[in-house]
This record gives C-alpha cells, structure tokens and sequence, in this order.
C-alpha cells in the first residue's frame, strides 16, 4: 500500500510517500519546504503569507517528488485536517482535492498533533507497538496537551484527553522569550543553543516561577512565566550575552520542571508503562536528557529530532493508526478543514 502524505497547518509545506508493506514502512521521499525565512522578520508566523506560500510549494514539492518517482502512483492520500492556521490548512485542502481528483483516489484526513505523537513510534523501518497504558505528551509552537493511550495500538486502542495549557503553548512561550532577548523565529533552537553554552558559575541568580506546579491537574500555564521573564528584563540594566545565557538556562529548568511534574503525575496515577513524546519542542536535546534522566522503569518513545517539527512524513504514518481504527477514506469534495481540531480517534 503506498500512502501519499500532505502537510500544510502551519508554516512548513510537506509531501511524503511512503509505501506500508508486511508492517514495513518504506520511506519513498519526505520532501519539506520551509518559511521559516518569510516569517523571522515578522516574528511569528503570518497566516496569509503561509497560504501564499503552501499555493507555491506543494505543486512545486509534488513536482520533484514525480521527478525522483518514476511512474509515481499511491493508494490514497493522508491528509493533515489540522487543528492550524485556516488560510494555510484552506491552501493544503485545495492543492489535496485536485490531486485526489487527478490520481482518482480517495482522502482520509488526519490530526496533525496525533501525528506529532505516531511519528515517534517509527524506528528504522518499523512501526513500535508499545506497552499501553502510555502517557503521551505533545508539545509545539501551537499546542501544549497531555493524552493517555488505553488498550492495543496495532488494534483497538482509545485516546483520551487529559490536560492542555490554559494559555500558552510551550512552543510559542519559547519563541516569545527568544524574541524578547532579540532572537529570530523560530525562538527554541536559539534558547537551546544559548542554554547550552553555560559554563562557570551563575552571576545573575536569575529565579522564575514554576507555574501550577503546586496544582493537582494535567493542565499547563506558560503566560505567567513569559511576563516574568519580561519583568527580569525590565528590571536588568544591561543585557549582557552572560544574562541571556543565564535566563536561558533558568527559563529551560523551570519549562523541563512543570512538564515533568504533569507527566510523572500521570504516569503514576495511570500505571502508565510507555511515554509517547512529540512535537516542535521535542527537538530539544537538553529536554531529552532531562526526561530521560528523570523518568525510569518505563518505555520512552521520542521523535528523531529531524522528524519533531513538522513534517509530512507524519502524516502519512498516522493514518496506518487511522486505517487500524477502521477510518473510511472520503471522496475530494467531502473533504473539510477544521482549525481547532479535536482528537478524532
Ligand atoms: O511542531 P512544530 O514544528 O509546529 C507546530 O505544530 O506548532 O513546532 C514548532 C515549535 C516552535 O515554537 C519552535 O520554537 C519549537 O517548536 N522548537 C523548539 C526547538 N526546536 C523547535 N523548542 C525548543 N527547543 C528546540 N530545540
Ligand atoms: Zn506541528
């Protein structure tokens, strides 16, 4: 079965092909063309630009990918249905249709923050089927949200909903610090890689808050943190490149501390044996080691770093999982866009 995966929620156009053979994932191509350049000067991301740019490049990644494949044919198309920005997701959906049309084959749509979460069960050319219960967590620039996985993967299995941010997401929280101390979008690489050059001893003693730690919930809250970090700003009379690598260090530890503070809590409560990392922020190494470190005697499933934004490639994996919970595929012209997507499986 070959599976043609599109992405289009955010600001990263995405076509994959893959083909799913006797439980053997055969990865054709993962093609990607990134916005990121258009969207830096405005710091953040530009939902019309996005949609000027998916009109551009998904017919222009579709055509290099039937350069690469010759005689190139799939079985359906996957499709990410969202949640996402609704110009952008509008582009994908057009650009989908009149595919489908062309190939004559049907649509099964897809969420893209499942996807996130699926792609971190790929290893080499196998789909994992972890021991369930697992505790699933998603972090991007959009979406901060913990879920629980109950019964069998590669057959009957229930996703249930258990907390999300109540304002920020982890992501954008990491973006919106970065931008504050006079970095580009997309922040988190920048705040990582500033984290990451500390050495010595802390000058600035540098202390913010750990929010609803104290809290007995699944949910997250990172706007409180955002505008402490702004007030350190405020009240520091020279940014020096030390303060910076300082308030990354600090800002780091206090984002790895809550959301290992829910996920723990979950996995206790729960009896969960697995945790399911993904998301844009799941490419942070120093978060990896932290979890790692701190979480022991159960599965961990993380996204190779190349895969933790996104990406086509996810897309296309996730609806195998579609395809186990018996997800009919639907006809072009039946097919929707939904920007505040809920789980829907
Ligand atoms: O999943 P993603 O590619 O897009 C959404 O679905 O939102 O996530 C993008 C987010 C951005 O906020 C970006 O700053 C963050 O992921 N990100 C990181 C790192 N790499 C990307 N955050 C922290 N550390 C990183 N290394
Ligand atoms: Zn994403």
């Amino acid at each position: 079965m070959k599976i043609l995966g599109i992405e289009s929620t955010c600001d990263e156009s995405g076509i994959a092909l893959i083909e799913f053979k006797n439980n053997k994932i055969n990865v054709i191509s993962n093609l990607l063309a990134s916005q990121v350049k258009i969207h830096r000067k405005y710091g953040g991301v530009v939902p019309h630009l996005a949609a000027r740019e998916h009109k551009k490049n998904l017919p222009y990644l579709f055509k290099k990918l039937k350069k690469e494949v010759k005689n190139l044919e799939f079985d359906f198309i996957a499709f990410s249905q969202g949640p996402g920005l609704a110009p952008a997701l509008l582009e994908g959906k057009k650009f989908t249709q009149k595919l489908a049309k062309k190939y004559n084959v049907k649509i099964l749509p897809v969420n893209h923050l499942l996807a996130h979460i699926f792609i971190s069960l790929l290893r080499e050319d196998k789909i994992e089927n972890p021991k369930l219960p697992a505790v699933s967590l998603l972090i991007s620039g959009g979406h901060t949200e913990l879920f629980l996985i109950e019964g069998n993967l590669e057959k009957n299995f229930k996703i249930k909903f258990l907390g999300e941010t109540l304002d920020d997401a982890v992501g954008e929280c990491f973006d919106k610090v970065a931008r504050m101390i006079g970095f580009p979008y997309p922040g988190g690489p920048e705040i990582e890689k500033l984290a990451k050059s500390f050495k010595g001893k802390f000058i600035y003693n540098i202390k913010l808050p750990r929010p609803l730690l104290w809290q007995k919930s699944f949910n997250f809250s990172f706007s409180g943190l955002k505008t402490a970090v702004l007030y350190k700003i405020k009240k520091t009379k020279k940014i020096t490149k030390r303060f910076k690598v300082e308030l990354a260090v600090e800002f780091q530890n206090a984002v790895f501390e809550v959301l290992l503070d829910r996920v723990k809590r979950a996995i206790n409560l729960f009896g969960a044996k697995t945790l399911i990392v993904g998301g844009g922020v799941s490419a942070n190494e120093m978060l990896k080691e932290y979890f790692y470190k701190n979480i022991k005697n159960i599965d961990i499933f993380w996204p190779k770093k190349t895969l933790a934004t996104d990406n086509a490639l996810m897309i296309a994996i996730a609806s195998i999982f579609y395809l186990r919970k018996n997800k009919k595929l639907i006809l072009p012209e039946n097919l929707d866009i939904d920007p505040n997507l809920k789980i829907n499986l």
